[in-house]
């Protein structure tokens, strides 16, 4: 890595989607960059061009962040780093199927990647970032995280886990320059739904309206930086959605206790 103005950024699941996004975004300020994934085929490719196109460092880490000691390995690169600026973790996968009915590895592994590997690789990045008074972290979460649903039960935790950790280490580090940010996307036009775990998943189902690039995803999300925001849902419809979707739940939870109330009223005292 080269120079301190330049500053380095460290982006995990940089191999396709939303990370590979972030990566051009990123390198197109001149950033440098540790790109992070298992397709080592893929990083080298992406590394190659963000060199070419934009004169950059691009580093290639491989790691598979379901294992302990590849998660270890990327916090050593990360304390080695002395101008880490910025840590993404946006690695990430789904599955699709009734919690007692799918294999319980996946979810295991699910976990770590979502929720282990972002947890370590903040607690390895904090101490150099709050030491330069200058840091963002992003944590990619899900607009899934604010709506439970049948199929997606780990997946709306992990993500749910990521909002409230990203919310509470915000507060934490108030005045020290570090920001978090929590990004919730919507329905993203990545590798994320081409796996056999969606296969029975019919996208048509889900209107054309709903999706957005990863591109749109990652402009919205730097710029949201700015405002200081933790928890951040780019797109209007999507805030709506969840709002829409908090009250169902809150106007579902109120009529249940009012109607307790009530039933309790009639009981002989
Ligand atoms: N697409 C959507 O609709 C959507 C919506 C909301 C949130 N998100 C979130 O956005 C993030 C990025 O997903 P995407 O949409 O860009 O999907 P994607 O194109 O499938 O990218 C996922 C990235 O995660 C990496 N990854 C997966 N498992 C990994 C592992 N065990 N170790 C290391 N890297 C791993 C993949 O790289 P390798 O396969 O090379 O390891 C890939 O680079 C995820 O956290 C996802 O939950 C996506």
């Amino acid at each position: 890595m080269n120079s301190k103005e330049d500053g380095a950024a460290l982006i995990t699941g940089a191999s396709s989607g939303i990370g590979a996004a972030y990566a051009r975004a990123l390198a197109a300020q001149g950033k440098n960059l540790i790109l992070v994934a298992r397709r080592k085929e893929r990083l080298a490719i992406l590394a190659e061009e963000l060199h070419r196109n934009h004169a950059v460092v691009a580093e290639v880490l491989v790691a598979d962040l379901t294992k302990s000691a590849d998660i270890e390995r990327v916090e050593k690169r990360i304390r080695e780093i002395e101008f880490l600026d910025m840590l993404i973790n946006n690695a990430g996968f789904g599955t699709f199927g009734n919690f007692s009915e799918i294999d319980i590895a996946g979810q295991m592994d699910m976990i770590h990647v979502h929720i282990v590997a972002s947890v370590r690789l903040c607690w390895a990045a904090l101490p150099g970032m709050i030491a330069r008074g200058n840091g963002v972290i992003i944590n990619v979460s899900s607009m899934g995280a604010f709506i439970p649903m049948q199929g997606n039960v780990t997946y709306g935790a992990t993500k749910a886990f990521l909002i409230t950790f990203s919310e509470a280490l915000q507060r934490e580090l108030m005045g020290t320059g570090v920001r978090i940010q929590a990004l919730c996307p919507g329905f993203t036009r990545t590798e994320f739904h081409d796996t056999s775990e969606y296969e029975k998943l019919d996208r048509s189902l889900i209107p054309r309206f709903m999706w957005t690039s990863a591109d749109d995803i990652v402009a919205a999300s730097l710029r949201s930086l700015k405002t200081g925001k933790v928890t951040y849902i780019p797109g209007l419809r999507n805030r709506l959605l969840v709002a829409v979707n908090r009250n169902r739940t809150i106007s579902k939870l109120l009529l249940s206790k009012l109607r307790r109330k009530s039933q309790r009223g009639q009981q002989p005292g």
